[in-house]
């Protein structure tokens, strides 16, 4: 059993489990004068524990029945480690295994949901899109696997971006949305604050600010500006629109992964970001990755029946 770091810890357990056994039979036998119903004077002792001048502790043998019992729970108890893995090494007789049952388990689950995803084989992203029952099975594999992450409604939270406002920082194609699924992504900006001063700092944010336009002070925008050309133009672009390539999100859309008060943008540039969305290839099948783009994906590819009606005022200024 690979459980074991070596084969000392096997046999400790088997030589406990059993001397437990042992010592129960060896006690029963040791105070074997309590077992008799009569006890041989006739007469129940007492304890010489006196209350209340008169209550006296009677010292009663234990009932028959309690000591059957007491003898088939060690009856079954050896019985159970002979038939059972409960001996360090020894697998038991009937040779049962928690890991295997677990993996047959598995299998036959796989075998009985095959046909239901064989039917998506040969479909494309956005079909499955469209398909209700696909759309039913992914939007349960995202409450399981992603949710935790993304919320619920997939908008997400602080760091956790949002997957139904249209808006990527990776990008929202078919083919990117399956890619970070499998591979996950990592989210990195780096800190600048060898370089940059808090005051500068501040400056850049009210320029990051204006782009998207909110509220800023004009004298700063203007110093911000020339510092965001300087360090910020390489990954978020000279435009400021951002790069999928690098997961550099678009400064100028009003959307926030983080949030657009002057002082969290200070924070990013000072103490950059390092974020990380998990790779999920190993714990989902191919085709429930898939199923799971087309679901991603429909969150802001509706079709347009759906579009008209499921497209409220707040969800198409989508979050913020
Ligand atoms: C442990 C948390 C976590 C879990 C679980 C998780 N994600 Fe993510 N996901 C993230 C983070 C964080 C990012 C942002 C990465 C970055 O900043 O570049 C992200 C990014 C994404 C993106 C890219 C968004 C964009 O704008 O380009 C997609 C798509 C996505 N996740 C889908 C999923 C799906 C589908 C699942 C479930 C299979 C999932 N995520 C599970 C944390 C998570
Ligand atoms: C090396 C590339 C790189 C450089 C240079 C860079 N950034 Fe970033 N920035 C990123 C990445 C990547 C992210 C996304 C981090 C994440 O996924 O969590 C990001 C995130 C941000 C955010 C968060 C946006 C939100 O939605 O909350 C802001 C604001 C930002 N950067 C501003 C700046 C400014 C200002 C500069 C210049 C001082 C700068 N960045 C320089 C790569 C860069």
């Amino acid at each position: 059993m690979s459980d074991f770091v070596n084969g000392f810890w096997g046999y400790f357990i088997a030589i406990v489990a059993v001397g437990g056994v042992v010592w129960c039979i060896w006690l029963l036998y040791t105070q074997r004068r309590w077992l008799s119903a009569t006890p041989a004077s006739g007469k129940v002792e007492d304890t010489g524990h006196v209350w209340d001048g008169d209550l006296t502790e009677l010292n009663n043998p234990v009932p028959t029945w309690w000591t059957w019992m007491y003898l088939l729970a060690c009856a079954f108890a050896l019985g159970y480690l002979f038939l059972m893995p409960g001996l360090g090494q020894y697998k038991g007789k009937l040779g049962y295994s928690s890991t295997e049952e677990v993996a047959q388990q598995q299998a036959k689950m796989a075998e009985a949901v095959r046909p239901i995803y064989a039917r998506f084989e040969t479909m494309s992203v956005p079909q499955i899109a469209q398909d209700p029952g696909a759309r039913e099975i992914g939007q349960r594999l995202f409450l399981n696997t992603c949710a935790q992450c993304h919320g619920s409604d997939a908008k997400g939270g602080p760091s956790f971006p949002n997957l139904a406002d249209g808006d990527w920082l990776h990008g929202g194609s078919p083919e990117t949305i399956m890619q970070t699924i499998k591979e996950g992504r990592h989210g990195v900006m780096p800190p600048w604050k060898d370089a940059i001063d808090p005051k500068m700092a501040g400056d850049i944010a009210q320029y990051v600010r204006s782009l998207s336009g909110l509220t800023a002070d004009p004298v700063r925008v203007f110093r911000g500006k020339r510092d965001f050309a300087n360090f910020c133009v390489a990954c978020h672009g000279v435009d400021g629109k951002g790069n999928q390539l690098m997961g550099a999100p678009n400064l100028t859309d009003d959307v926030w992964l983080y949030g657009s008060s002057e002082a969290t943008i200070v924070k990013t540039i000072l103490e950059g970001r390092d974020n990380r969305m998990p790779a999920h290839e190993h714990i989902l099948s191919p085709e429930q990755i898939k199923i799971l783009t087309a679901w991603v994906w429909g969150l802001s590819n509706k079709p347009d029946a759906q579009k008209q009606a499921a497209v409220t005022p707040a969800e198409s200024d989508a979050a913020k």
